[in-house]
């Protein structure tokens, strides 16, 4: 699987570890955005317009977004056209954004998640496929909510 991924201040060790894992796993880190120093304050909205931007212009691929909580980096990631991104702490709604959702964002945060669970959720993400059949007529209606 191709990662883009992206955090702010907030979710730098977090990103660090879900890369290391990736990594380990054999996915590919396609892009990686961020500060790597906590000091360096920077604005999630603008690593989420970053992030998604890679993942629209990158088919099939997967944005992985961290910030403090996740929520702010899915706020903005939700009015990007074509970015269904959800904010997950637990492994069965990350297989469930997946499998009914299609998500194509996952978002976490490091102020919320120790970095095993954070793996798990990843894992499960990124295993689970897009069921199709009933849930596409509500996805494309997700996609047409915005106008
Ligand atoms: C940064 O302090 C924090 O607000 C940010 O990481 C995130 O939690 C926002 O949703």
């Amino acid at each position: 699987m191709r990662l883009h991924l992206g955090s702010d201040h907030g979710g730098i060790s977090l990103r660090r570890s879900i890369v290391a894992a990736a990594v380990e796993r054999g996915d590919t880190i396609a892009s990686d955005e961020g500060p790597s120093d906590p000091a360096d304050s920077v604005d999630y909205p603008d690593v989420a317009i970053a992030v998604c931007g890679r993942v629209l212009a990158d088919h099939g691929s997967v944005g992985i977004l961290v910030c403090g909580t996740g929520q702010g980096m899915a706020m903005v990631a939700n009015k990007i056209a074509g970015i269904r991104a959800a904010v997950v702490v637990d492994p069965f709604s990350a297989r469930m954004a997946r499998e009914h959702n299609d998500a194509n964002v996952l978002c976490l945060g490091e102020r919320v998640l120790g970095a095993e669970l954070a793996k798990l959720l990843v894992d499960e993400f990124l295993r689970a496929r897009y069921a199709g059949g009933r849930h596409a007529r509500r996805v494309a209606k997700i996609d047409r909510a915005g106008g």
